[in-house]
């Protein structure tokens, strides 16, 4: 996924970060933005103050950290932010404020099924798998939902009001007709 930097600009990266080109300085001085070890998920949250994307296990076991690389889910604790040169990332924040996914988790409430979310450390690498999965299939089944967000640990145990989020966030996105970014 990662692409080389060119040699004349080896010294900054660019990021498409939710909606905005950004040009970062790169080297190992304390002064540079971002320092070649640095991770995705580092440089998003305590750089550039994406705080939604949560780390948990900061190890690629547990999906709190997924954000959107391209339209694809990655594991932004397992990337390096040079390696994020000339993509485009989304973070929970670059979501609209009334994005069906967010709406269906924050209202989920149900008998049987529970809430999405009780601390809400998972939820915004659970979202945004989720927004990845309605993009490619906006009607999945229980099944196909399972299986999208099987990378994803809950600590809280909302496993099933999650799932239940991600089935209505279908429904919603099929009775407007569209698919949110
Ligand atoms: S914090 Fe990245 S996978 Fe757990
Ligand atoms: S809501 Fe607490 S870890 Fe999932």
């Amino acid at each position: 996924m990662a692409k080389k930097l060119s040699s004349q600009n080896r010294n900054s990266v660019r990021i498409k970060i939710n909606g905005n080109w950004r040009e970062f300085s790169l080297g190992t001085d304390s002064s540079c933005e971002i320092n070649p070890t640095m991770t995705l998920s580092y440089f998003l949250r305590e750089k550039l103050g994406f705080t939604g994307l949560k780390v948990a296990c900061n190890e690629g076991a547990c999906g709190a950290c997924t954000i959107l690389m391209d339209g694809k889910t990655v594991l932004s604790c397992m990337m390096l932010a040079v390696q994020a040169e000339g993509h485009e990332v989304v973070t929970i924040e670059g979501l609209e404020k009334n994005d069906p996914v967010v709406e269906a988790f924050a209202q989920q409430c149900a008998p049987g099924y529970g809430t999405a979310l009780q601390c809400g450390l998972c939820t915004p690498g659970f979202v945004m798998s989720a927004k990845a999965l309605l993009k490619e299939n906006p009607r999945p089944n229980i099944g196909e939902v399972k299986e999208a967000l099987s990378g994803h640990i809950c600590r809280c145990g909302c496993y099933s009001g999650v799932a239940q989020a991600v089935m209505h966030a279908g429904e919603k996105i099929a009775n407007k007709g569209e698919c949110h970014e």
